[in-house]
């Protein structure tokens, strides 16, 4: 796996942190993407010297289509065994009053980046007859959230997305899946707006552990912790009226 790489989308805290060290730990090289460069610099060098991995940071917003563009064709041509498509974020509140920007920038984030890179790197998998697409989906991709209305309908494009791809890359060697957390302890709730929701967290080094095991079983889609997994099979049995009224009380209780 010397030259084979992963990339590692929202890769400057929480999940895409344990996410780039899971990876490099298998002796993968890693390319770390996201906005804030600082915190991407010391996780290169912590990884280069705990694993001995080749390391590149790409400081970038994924949401804006130049940058990402940019960072695709640094791609090409690479070994590239995982992408992990990490960076997202949400939006807490009432779709009326959310900021129309914010609002774009969050589909464009969570849906549209993901998708491109998904399609930049496949074809080259698909050749070199391996590979894995993991998607970071979430529970909320089960159903409707109100007070996080684009949140939980772009979650829900990256489960649909990926058990599609997963069934097209099924006999190709190359795998794709959804990893769906519940709350889990990163800064998400505060850059959502509101870190006092869902105090009982789930830990980054639980999910990746998740989504590596359902990786092996070659899962379509894994959802993080027992009790999520309950919830959100549980979800699914109600008529999408209650369906959305519960998922209100939850959000805002
Ligand atoms: N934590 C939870 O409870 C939870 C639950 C379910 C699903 N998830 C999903 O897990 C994924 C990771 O979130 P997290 O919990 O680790 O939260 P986080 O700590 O806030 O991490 C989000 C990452 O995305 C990056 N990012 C945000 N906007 C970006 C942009 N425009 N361009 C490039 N990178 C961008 C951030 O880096 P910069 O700010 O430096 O760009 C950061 O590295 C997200 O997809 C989220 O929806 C989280």
């Amino acid at each position: 796996m010397q030259n084979s790489w992963a990339v590692v989308t929202g890769a400057s805290s929480g999940l895409g942190v344990t996410f780039a060290e899971k990876v490099a730990s298998e002796g993968v090289n890693v390319v770390l993407a996201a906005r804030t460069a600082g915190p991407m610099e010391e996780l290169a060098a912590r990884l280069q010297e705990q694993h001995g991995v080749e390391t590149l940071v790409m400081p970038v917003d994924l949401s804006d289509r130049e940058a990402r563009g940019a960072l695709i064709e640094r791609l090409h041509g690479m070994d590239i065994s995982y992408l992990i498509n990490n960076a997202g974020f949400a939006t807490i509140g009432d779709f009326a009053e959310a900021d129309p920007t914010r609002m774009l920038q969050e589909k464009e984030l969570n849906m549209v980046a993901l998708t491109q890179l998904a399609r930049a790197v496949t074809p080259g998998m698909i050749s070199r007859g391996r590979g894995a697409i993991i998607n970071v989906a979430s529970t909320a991709a089960f159903q409707p959230i109100p007070t996080m209305a684009v949140y939980a309908a772009t979650k829900a494009y990256v489960l649909r997305l990926t058990i599609a791809l997963w069934e097209e890359l099924f006999h190709t060697g190359v795998r794709a899946i959804a990893i769906c957390p519940g709350p889990t302890d990163t800064p998400f709730f505060a850059e959502a707006g509101d870190d006092t929701k869902m105090a009982k967290r789930r830990t980054p080094a639980q999910v990746v552990e998740t989504t590596f095991a359902g990786l092996g079983r070659h899962q379509p889609y894994v959802v993080d912790g027992a009790a999520n997994a309950l919830m959100a099979f549980a979800t699914r049995l109600a008529p999408v009226k209650l369906q959305a009224a519960l998922a209100r009380w939850v959000a805002t209780r």
